[in-house]
């Protein structure tokens, strides 16, 4: 059975293609698993890929990667990443190695995105690459 790894996308990432395109460029989430599941197959691993506007899912898929034994989860918790305390403590409450990723690179952006809850318990982040911080962080984890 090959290792998964999860790809957990937050709030508003399900219309990213259309949303701010000069910021968030003009992949879809689809794109994005597609170029993904391509380099998995390659590193003899299986993605996981889920979006969703609720922050409790976004909990929940957390302890679920734990519980099925999951390599790792890319986590872009969208604007989640900067408010919620509920994300952090679900990071910090599995042992699977959480890596923070980002298409854009918020501490260049508004001051109100350059504290990330996500950030301080995650194993590491990935920024400001637009779709190919996802497939670096997957580099990441393969080696983890
Ligand atoms: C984002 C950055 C966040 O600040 C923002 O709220 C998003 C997308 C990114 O991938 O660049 O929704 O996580």
């Amino acid at each position: 059975m090959p290792e998964t790894v999860f790809v957990l996308n937050g709030p508003n990432l399900n219309l990213l293609g259309t949303r701010e395109p000069e910021i968030y460029g003009s992949a879809t989430l689809d794109d994005i698993a597609g170029m993904l599941e391509d380099r998995a197959r390659e590193l003899g691993l299986e993605i996981d890929l889920r979006q969703s506007n609720h922050e409790g899912h976004l909990v929940d898929w957390l302890h679920e990667a734990q519980a099925v034994g999951a390599k790792a989860v890319l986590l872009n918790a969208g604007a989640f990443t900067h408010t919620s305390i509920a994300l952090h403590d679900a990071i910090k409450a599995i042992r699977t190695p959480v890596i923070e990723v980002h298409l854009s690179n918020p501490h260049t952006r508004e001051a109100f995105r350059h504290k990330s809850y996500v950030g301080m318990a995650a194993k590491a982040t990935i920024a400001g690459f637009g779709p190919l911080s996802y497939l670096l962080a997957l580099e990441g984890a393969r080696k983890l």
